[in-house]
């Protein structure tokens, strides 16, 4: 990937025929394979048949795969007679399933919970999959290069039935208010010319407060100021007055209650101050989808062990001494976890995709971006050097359009094919609670062979029967996502981020990504807690804890959005998401919807412009399994009178079974 390799776009420096063609409409002969590595190497693919999305069996290791079936959907052109051949095997494993789920049903009759060495024998999980083995690895960490397969899963009592499960492309966004749009404008309008006055005051003498004169900002020696001009005026006039809304410390875990403490100003204008009062509320707002960030987290006595054997840090990169046997263990763990070959950990989430996608892609490159994608990964598109387009958020004709000009007319000024082509999207988007329409993607990026690297950070844990991921809750087998990446710091309650991918390629960015070679590794007692909470999601405690987090997650999230939507509120998102996101609009609604929650004890994140568009001020609530139903009872009854006092139910009440 440094030195640019070719993808299935290029070949020896020439557009191939079949990119061309798929861009100019044609149906390709043939569409790349899938599996064309992405150091240059290319290999036989092994994608198997992906039928309707959500009925999706991902192959067993035995199976042929006879490559890529997406493309052979849309150009069917080897006849009848590999479709035969693929019904057979198709019957053939159909039957074989129907075999281990009747033994299953049996085994589920006599009251047996499986243990944990049982689930790793042979049972199918209750997505029916495994993975084939993986190759054996070349380094050594005194691991085993046991067989990729999935533990079976304790069953789940997820019920899709239950809720009207929306196809993520198609949810409606709702539409702002004519008269909120309007006196949202002109709040803005007024706050800026208010602003303006003040600084003119403040220069000639009057209105003098502590942080609000531009003055001060230039250096004494006459310089320029190092702050930019309207980020300034931002922070000061706009920001400045309903910053209480943000920044808020707090002293316990970020449990679903926690401790919020209390801030205040001495006079006007000054910076808000500890005060030393502090309340208990419920969170609302803290990443810890599962509960592992929880006081009495089942990963504790592991946490502490790490921390006594190895200390806070390793004070060490990767690449020099900063690998313990902890950081092996939970890259093969992740690998498994994902079903890719390998996988490589890094210390930071923001710093997985700022220093991973440049080492993947560069110049010559084209990187294709969800526009609604999070800045770590924006920052990590710019510093690749690589040719950046955006396709609007969620939008599959929009991906199609981008892709198909830019390679009909190839890198700028010279018009020479693309290196490589890789499209950016994430799992679940933050800010919007909306969860990619990955299938279609997935097609989209066979047919003009691209690659795809997804962003799990807020799906990895969160979605899909067993915890997968997007994946395994679109139906999509990983092996036809070139790149996944992911953090630890939301499902998992640590820090750190992940990147699984074919084998050369984590090998390749072991040495080529600058996150991995030039920093410290990933604090070991973080590395232990993420290998404890793998562990308990894939039921390898012997326990079933991790399978009542996975379905009180989702019960959790889905009842609370539902019981939004009843209310009338604008709710963005799709139906599973842990994130809710209720629409304010209105600047003034910001910090006030905030500090209303704060009085009744909702800890509550708001966010507005410059993280949103100006008119789509929103609250975004996070979801944990860790909350009761009591406690999202009370919270609702709290949100509603707020949403009552600010008048926010900007929609008619909904009826939802
Ligand atoms: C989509 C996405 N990617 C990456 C990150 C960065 O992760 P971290 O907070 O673990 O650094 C975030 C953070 O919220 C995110 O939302």
């Amino acid at each position: 990937m440094g030195a640019e390799s070719k993808s299935g776009v290029v070949r020896n420096g020439k557009r191939s025929k079949k990119a061309t063609a798929a861009a100019n409409g044609a149906a390709p002969a043939r569409a790349t394979p899938a599996s064309t590595v992405m150091n240059g190497h290319t290999k036989k693919s092994t994608a198997p048949t992906p039928s309707t999305a959500n009925e999706y069996k991902w192959a067993s290791e035995d199976d042929e795969h006879d490559g890529n079936d997406v493309a052979e959907d849309i150009a069917p052109q080897d006849g009848g007679e590999k479709k035969k051949k693929k019904k057979k095997r198709n019957k053939k494993k159909a039957k074989v399933v129907e075999e281990e789920t009747a033994e299953d049903s049996e085994q589920e009759a006599d009251g047996e919970v499986p243990s944990a060495d049982e689930d790793e024998a042979d049972e199918p999980s209750p997505v029916s999959y495994s993975t084939s083995a993986p190759q054996p690895s070349s380094r050594s960490h005194g691991r085993s290069n046991k067989r990729v397969a999935h533990s079976t899963h304790p069953a789940s009592t997820y019920d899709p039935s239950r809720y009207p499960r929306a196809i993520p492309a198609s949810t409606p966004h709702p539409r702002v208010p004519f008269w909120t749009a309007l006196s949202t404008y002109f709040a803005y309008g007024l706050l800026i010319a208010i602003g303006h006055c003040r600084d003119f005051l403040n220069k000639i003498g009057l209105m003098r407060t502590p942080r609000s004169s531009p003055q001060k900002r230039t250096t004494k020696t006459g310089m320029a100021p190092l702050v930019s001009d309207f980020e300034d005026f931002y922070t000061r006039r706009l920001y400045h007055r309903i910053e209480s809304a943000w920044n808020r410390p707090i002293g316990s875990c970020p449990a679903s209650t926690m401790t919020l403490l209390h801030r205040s100003r001495a006079r006007y204008g000054e910076s808000l101050e500890l005060n030393g009062r502090s309340e208990n509320v419920i969170n609302l707002g803290s990443y810890n989808y599962l509960g592992f960030g929880d006081p009495n987290s089942p990963t504790k006595q592991a946490v502490i062990q790490a921390l006594e054997q190895f200390g806070v840090s390793t004070s060490s990169s990767r690449i020099h001494l900063g690998t313990t046997r902890l950081h092996a263990e939970l890259e093969d763990l992740c690998a498994e976890f994902l079903g890719k070959e390998a996988a490589m950990i890094f210390g930071m989430g923001f710093g997985t995709n700022s220093t991973g996608i440049p080492g993947l892609v560069g110049k010559g490159g084209l990187i294709i971006s969800d526009s609604m994608n999070h800045s770590s990964i924006a920052c990590g598109a710019r510093s690749s050097g690589a040719t950046i387009r955006v396709f609007k958020h969620n939008d599959v004709q929009s991906l199609e359009a981008v892709l198909r000009h830019a390679i009909i007319s190839g890198q700028p000024k010279s018009h020479r094919p693309w290196k490589k082509i890789l499209i950016l999207i994430e799992g679940i988007y933050s800010m919007e609670g909306e969860i990619c329409p990955l299938p279609q993607i997935v097609a989209l990026k066979k047919k003009y062979g691209a690659y795809l690297f997804v962003d799990e950070a807020h799906s990895i844990g969160a979605l899909g029967p067993n915890g997968r991921g997007v994946c395994e809750w679109s139906g999509v087998d990983p092996r036809d996502v070139d790149v996944l990446m992911g953090t630890f710091t939301k499902s998992f309650g640590a820090v750190g981020g992940y990147i699984a991918a074919d084998r050369d390629v984590i090998e390749y960015l072991r040495a080529n990504s600058a996150g991995s070679v030039y920093s410290a590794s990933i604090s070991p007692p973080a590395v232990q807690q993420v290998i404890s909470a793998f562990n308990i999601i894939m039921h390898r405690d012997g326990t079933r804890i991790g399978r009542t987090k996975l379905d009180s997650l989702r019960e959790n999230s889905n009842y609370f959005r539902k019981r939004l939507m009843e209310m009338g509120c604008h709710i963005l998102g799709d139906w599973d998401s842990p994130i809710v996101l209720l629409m304010l609009y209105h600047p003034a609604k910001i910090a006030a919807f905030s500090e209303e929650c704060l009085k009744r004890g909702l800890a509550v994140v708001v966010v507005g412009f410059p993280a949103t568009p100006l008119l789509l001020a929103r609250v975004r609530f996070c979801i944990s399994a860790g909350h009761t139903r009591e406690q999202l009872d009370w919270t609702l009854r709290q949100i509603e009178d707020v949403a009552d006092e600010m008048g926010v139910k900007y929609a008619k009440p909904q009826r939802i079974k």
